[in-house]
């Protein structure tokens, strides 16, 4: 399985899917967590080294090294991105900068569409060989569900508030204003329970599933 992510919701999945017993490669730029936990966890996971989501040659070249070690890939989970939360105007009058904006597009939209379709090729083509068994991102989800039926799987998961690097440094704003029940930011491990309950279900497809305490999104 490819995670894309070595740190906050990506390195809760890796952990998760190896304690279940499966083998994981990773998607991540940051070369100190991939190679940290590679080393932590030698023998069930693997880093390919940097691997820019959005970069055709990129993801290419990472799932070559990935097959290589474990031979085959049977799914991928997204978790790896950048999170800049802005208004678009702000109260100086200034607006936001269109290099931010730019930049969350390339790497959460483009980068999960490329992953996506990258490894799906790979796993049609492998179906094909071996002949063995079946094996904005929510817009995305029921037609890529439905195109590559019969083959692949394709789910969602949008997540609300976790406590991960990423979201712990919005979280005095956010807790007090928006959080419902549970009242809390989310754990890691919980949004890797439910990808694992994905993966483990194969009845889960084209869904979009939000697992958020029933937060409430205002304005930030
Ligand atoms: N934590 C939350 O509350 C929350 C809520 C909703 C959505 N999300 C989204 O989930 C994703 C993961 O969030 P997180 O909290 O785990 O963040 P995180 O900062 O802990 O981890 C993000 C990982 O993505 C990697 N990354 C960044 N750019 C990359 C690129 N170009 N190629 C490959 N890897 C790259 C980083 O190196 C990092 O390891 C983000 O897209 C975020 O917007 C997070």
């Amino acid at each position: 399985m490819i995670v894309r992510g070595s740190s906050g919701l990506g390195e809760a999945t890796i952990r998760t899917i190896v304690e279940r017993g499966g083998k994981v490669i990773i998607f991540d730029i940051n070369e100190e967590r991939g190679e940290a936990i590679a080393a932590e966890l030698a023998g069930s996971v693997v880093w390919p080294g940097p691997t820019d989501v959005a970069s055709e040659e990129s993801v290419t070249d990472s799932i070559d090294k990935g097959v290589e070690k474990f031979g085959n890939i049977s799914g991928v989970v997204n978790c790896g991105g950048i999170g800049m939360a802005q208004k678009i105007v702000f109260r100086n009058g200034e607006p936001q900068s269109l290099d931010i904006f730019t930049e969350v597009v390339r790497i959460n939209l483009i980068g999960t569409f490329n992953v996506c379709r990258l490894i799906a090729a790979h796993i049609i083509a492998n179906i094909k060989k071996s002949a063995e068994k079946e094996g904005g991102v929510a817009g995305m989800t029921l037609p890529m569900a439905r195109d590559l039926a019969g083959q692949v799987r394709v789910c969602t998961i949008a997540p609300g508030f976790f406590g991960t690097p990423m979201g712990n440094a919005i979280k005095d704003t956010i807790l007090e204003k928006h959080m419902i029940h549970p009242y809390r930011m989310g754990n890691p491990s919980e949004f890797a329970h439910l990808a694992c309950a994905i993966i483990e279900n194969p009845m889960m497809n084209g869904e979009i599933i939000r697992i958020d305490g029933a937060v409430r999104l205002g304005k930030l």
